[in-house]
């Protein structure tokens, strides 16, 4: 036990609630006293602000310059991740120690980009080893299938590679995939399914060729409804569109991404074809675990490797930093500031890049899924706000739909910037050029969410005096600007590894458990009760009115 209550586990037997700390009651007098915080005229008393309130990780410059924060903020910021005992949290966490407390399991989805002579154990055992032995297996396995070496069935190379999985199973890859395809092989297509929507098999299994097709079936557990039934499908269109073929084709057409073994073999794949990974592993921080592989194959073993290293480069950072220049630190506790005495109650992501246009929605589980809990690590109530309703869509599209309601609407919502110094060398000299006017666009959105224009300035361009109100910017919208050089391997890898630390941060400083996901858990029970009574007209017990009332409609509706 330390000093802040913390166990070695980094359980917070008896932690002060959070609201009752005094660091945090310091910033709350701090914020009472700051009143209207006005950018302007912190940029005014502060020349050297934007060169203060900056930070350089890796390839990532972050300026959190446009920030309502003052020195004095930052401090009592800092102080309360001291208090909350973040670093010890981070240490326990990069150990190896059980800090997923309801689920007793460690959280050591680092371990998966450690250098090989690292050492991480759990229960005495270095996993390091077997993480490498398994990195090592796909790579082969993704050079087999990149050079035309495995081939299917018949003989014929693989020209098609689908993943079929959901959340972490999915979303990871497939924005990935997304990010790196200037890094993939153009002529090997790959594909992701994550919907019990049936639309989305039947989709992506148009106009392939199943003698060419590899199914990549990612699942942690191996039991998750969607996934299986659309692995199921995906089987029997297999053997179907191969003439009939025995189960034997299975084996050279299907993979598994799993830590559960019995369920792979009781699906039918052989567990030779098996990639396994680890309960310690979260499924919304597994993407740089084996459930990579359909990316690995994507853009090859070597560039997986890059990706890899950009990630191990900011946890080497986050481990190291002192809290001053520490990215996913400050990131985490500038959220924490907005949350707690702003009312902020979401933020926005908002990359200046088509690439990156499943970057959000992948946020969206990462940091959701892990602080959307209103229970603290012990299972008592919390009386303050936790994580943030995430969104965004990549710019500059967003500036023609809800940019509006960020700079003239009501409501406070911080904002991550994402941009790149450099374009894609693939784009070709007058595609490449229109890079300076989509970051433009991202520079100015900045500046005008930050400073605003006065109604002084509007009346100055002649504007008549009905319409100033109307054509008045505020200002004072904070954003962070995330400048890095490129849309890389390692960029990418940095990028994710910054937003996994600064979502752990803010769960450490909140007293939440940021690696159990029981709130998915309801709708998924209900779900598998209420199937019945839409295909057989069971009798459900326990069912409410409405959703009674709505599942008599729907079968009215499909002729039942
Ligand atoms: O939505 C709940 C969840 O358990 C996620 O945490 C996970 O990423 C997803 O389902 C898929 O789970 P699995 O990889 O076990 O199929």
């Amino acid at each position: 036990m330390n000093a802040d209550g913390a166990d070695a586990a980094g359980g917070a037997a008896g932690r002060t609630p959070l609201d009752r700390m005094p660091e945090w009651q310091a910033l709350a007098r701090h914020r009472a006293e700051l009143g209207e915080v006005r950018l302007r005229a912190l940029f005014d008393g502060d020349a050297a602000r934007a060169e203060r309130y900056s930070v350089r990780v890796g390839d990532l410059y972050l300026d959190y310059s446009k920030h309502l924060v003052t020195d004095e903020t930052l401090a009592l910021l800092r102080e309360l991740a001291a208090a909350t005992d973040v670093a010890g949290l981070r240490d326990a966490m990069f150990r190896g120690d059980r800090i997923n407390v309801t689920e007793g399991r460690a959280v050591l989805h680092t371990a998966l980009r450690a250098p090989r002579d690292a050492v991480v154990e759990v229960d005495g055992e270095n996993v390091v080893p077997g993480v490498h032995a398994v990195l090592d297996r796909m790579a082969g396995f993704a050079a087999r299938v990149r050079d035309g070496d495995w081939t299917g069935h018949t003989g014929a190379r693989i020209r098609t590679v689908v993943n079929i999985g959901i959340g972490g199973s999915d979303l990871g890859p497939a924005m990935a995939y997304e990010a790196l395809l200037p890094y993939t092989l153009r002529d090997l297509d790959v594909r992701f399914v994550s919907n019990v929507d049936g639309a989305d098999l039947h989709e992506a299994l148009h106009g392939l060729d199943a003698a060419e097709t590899l199914f990549i079936v990612a699942s942690k557990t191996f039991t998750t409804i969607e996934t299986i039934t659309n692995a199921t499908s995906a089987k029997n269109w297999l053997l179907e569109s191969l003439g009939g073929a025995d189960a034997s084709a299975v084996a050279k057409h299907f993979v598994a991404l799993s830590t559960n073994g019995p369920e792979v073999e009781r699906f039918g794949i052989d567990t030779a074809n098996m990639f396994e990974f680890w309960d310690w592993v979260g499924g919304r921080y597994s993407f740089d675990s084996a459930i990579g592989l359909s990316l690995m194959i994507a853009i090859g073993p070597d560039r997986f490797r890059e990706l890899l290293d950009g990630f191990r480069l900011v946890d080497d950072h986050f481990r190291t930093a002192p809290p001053e220049a520490n990215a996913p630190l400050l990131l985490g506790l500038l959220g924490v500031w907005y949350g707690g005495f702003f009312d902020a109650q979401s933020h926005a992501v908002l990359p200046y890049s088509h690439y990156l246009s499943r970057f959000t929605a992948y946020l969206q589980q990462l940091d959701m899924e892990s602080n959307g809990k209103s229970v603290d690590r012990e299972g008592r109530p919390v009386d303050w706000d936790t994580g943030p309703v995430v969104w965004g869509t990549p710019g500059t599209n967003g500036q023609h739909a809800y940019y509006q309601l960020l700079h003239q609407g009501t409501r406070m919502i911080p904002a991550d910037l994402i941009g790149f110094a450099r374009p894609v060398d693939e784009l070709g000299p007058e595609l490449a050029a229109q890079h300076d006017l989509l970051m433009a666009n991202l520079f100015a959105q900045g500046q005008a969410l930050a400073f605003g224009k006065t109604a002084d300035e509007v009346r100055a361009e002649g504007v008549p005096e009905e319409q100033v109100p109307h054509r008045t910017f505020h200002g004072d919208h904070p954003t962070t600007t995330v400048l890095a050089t490129e849309l890389s391997p390692s960029v990418l890898g940095q990028l994710i590894a910054l937003y996994e630390h600064k979502v752990f941060v803010q769960g450490a400083v909140w007293d939440i458990d940021s690696f159990d996901q029981w709130g998915v858990e309801l709708g998924k029970v209900l779900a598998k009760r209420v199937e019945p009574a839409l295909t057989e007209g069971a009798e459900v017990a326990g069912l409410d009115a409405s959703t009674a009332a709505l599942v008599a409609r729907y079968r009215q509706l499909r002729g039942r």
